[in-house]
């Protein structure tokens, strides 16, 4: 199935997932945004968490959705496998219990995607020898589907039927690999209600931008009068002069006293003239100004109301400043053509290290004091410090030649922990949907240019509780977030090339008496290196 099957569940709810594994390759499964509390065992990222589900063998996930409900995903979580195995993964409230909002008469969730007709793998393959970018995708699906612009594809629309005058929720994922989409719908506003699987403070908005890794649940009303509206996807990219496929994927909403026997004759005439839906308004391929816009409106529901989340830490016990970006190496033995920028190879990297695949599991090397897998001195800020936006050349170095190693930063138990995220600007200014496992933050903030203490405004009001921050173009971003929660975390980019190149790190939360003994030991088919 693509994309794959919808996990049901609620609040509270222990979930066990069995994944068998029926093809040649290895894969293990990551549920995005689902908190792990005290499971740390079940969290999926191959080689932080677990090793490879091999060929023919098979794992049981399980956890429990503590104080947690909305839309999320679950998807693979090693190599490229992302781009076709993943699915939805939406939380009812507990039996009883409403939204904060007007209840939708239906709900429809839809999962924006990225197809490839070339096998993923090899595409990463290709990545790792090359030195260079990554093919563009060939399609962007909305459930799988293409929408009805290609010839061979006017059958394939993902379509909703609606009634003049009732709410609908959508529940909206990006599951794309490499790609920040756009998504409206043609004449209709969006309230945007949650995201990331936490309730947000409504507000009215005509577009959405979702970082590859993001959710966001939208009520819609029905007020048009009859006929097809198009809800399209379309590609966000900032980067400078960074290569692009401009497409368009479409779905269509379609209000119900359109008859059968009028969708007959649509069908007769191919959709041509006056069957053709309505085209929405697309924002800019690199509209940054209104991106921005957007993601500054999205904020937590008043701190007092009863779904609010854990209250936000107004002290803070540890601060990392991360610096994140594209570096250019020089050209490796390993690296067959260098297409890379100069004849060198693309590398990305985390306050200049490039994080290196170890050959166990982190967390098993942790569990069972497995020596020379990694090192717990992840630097809490990079070396050096300089003009990031612009690039001090005489620091240029320090872009160009970034570490590798497997480091992890510890987080001691109860910690409330501060991270200052810092694009780097040097190579090629491009946005970093930084994801983080194991915990939801706090985004306080994000601002133009260099990070500064005394002039940086932060929200400890209202800010929105996330996974995944869009650190932005040659920007700042700060979040915060408590560290209860033992094990090893993953944290990277959620453009699946730029962790191919190594923009990632891992979080080592310690437990209160600073071991792992509370926690459950490995469960017995945990997979194996
Ligand atoms: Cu959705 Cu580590 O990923």
């Amino acid at each position: 199935m693509y994309p794959g099957p919808t996990i049901y569940a609620r609040e509270d709810d222990t979930v066990v997932v069995k994944v068998s594994n029926l093809t040649p390759y290895n894969i293990s499964i990551h549920l995005h945004g689902v908190r792990q509390r005290l499971t740390c065992w079940f969290d999926g990222p191959a080689y932080i968490t677990q090793c490879p589900i091999q060929a023919g063998q098979s794992f049981k996930y399980r956890f429990t959705l503590l104080n947690q409900r909305g839309t999320l995903f679950w998807h693979a979580h090693i190599s490229w496998l992302r781009a076709t195995v993943h699915g939805p993964l939406i939380i009812y409230p507990k039996q009883g219990v409403g939204y904060p909002f007007q209840p939708p008469v239906e709900e429809h969730v839809i999962i924006l995607g990225e197809y490839w007709l070339r096998d993923v793998q090899g595409l990463e393959r290709h990545v790792k020898e090359s030195g260079g970018g990554p093919p563009g995708s060939d399609a962007y699906t909305l459930n799988g589907l293409l929408g009805p612009l290609h010839n061979c594809s006017r059958d394939d629309v993902y379509t909703i039927n609606v009634k003049k005058g009732k709410n609908y929720l959508l529940r909206i994922i990006n599951a794309a690999l490499n790609m920040e989409h756009f998504f409206m719908v043609a004449n209709h506003t969006m309230t945007v209600v949650e995201t990331d699987g936490e309730y947000t403070k409504p507000f009215k908005t005509t577009f959405l931008m979702l970082t590859p890794g993001q959710t966001y649940n939208v009520l819609i009303k029905a007020d048009q009068s009859i006929g097809k509206y198009f809800m399209a996807m379309a590609p966000y990219m900032p980067a400078k002069n960074a290569p692009f496929l401009k497409k368009t994927s479409y779905g269509i909403l379609r209000y119900a006293s359109h008859t059968v026997k009028v969708d007959k004759l649509a069908r007769k005439s191919h959709m041509k003239t006056s069957m053709t839906p309505l085209e929405p308004i697309i924002p800019n391929v690199n509209d940054t100004v209104s991106v921005q816009a957007f993601s500054d409106q999205v904020k937590r529901l008043n701190p007092n109301h009863q779904w609010s989340p854990v209250d936000v830490p107004l002290r803070i016990d540890k601060t990392l400043f991360f610096t994140i970006g594209l570096n250019v190496s020089a050209p490796t033995h390993l690296t067959l053509i260098c297409q890379g920028p100069n004849g060198g190879i693309f590398a990305a990297s985390v306050n200049n290290v490039t994080f290196r695949r170890p050959m166990v599991s982190l967390l098993n090397a942790y569990y069972n004091n497995l020596q020379g897998y990694y090192s717990t001195d992840f630097p809490d800020k990079p070396e050096k410090m300089y003009d990031f936006v612009n690039g001090a050349p005489n620091n240029i170095s320090v872009d160009t030649q970034p570490a590798i190693g497997t480091q992890v930063s510890i987080l001691e138990h109860g910690w409330a922990v501060q991270v200052i995220f810092q694009d780097t600007g040097t190579v090629g200014t491009e946005k970093h949907p930084i994801h983080l496992h194991g915990f939801s933050f706090y985004l306080l903030g994000t601002g133009l240019g260099n990070y500064n203490s005394s002039t940086a405004l932060l929200n400890l009001y209202d800010p929105p509780y996330r996974n995944t921050v869009g650190v932005p173009v040659g920007r700042w971003a700060v979040i915060r977030f408590r560290a209860d929660n033992p094990g090893m975390w993953f944290m990277h980019c959620h453009l699946e090339v730029h962790t191919t190149w190594g923009l990632s790190m891992a979080f080592l939360g310690k437990n209160r008496k600073g071991k792992m003994q509370n926690l459950p030991p490995p469960p017995p088919d945990l997979p194996l290196c």
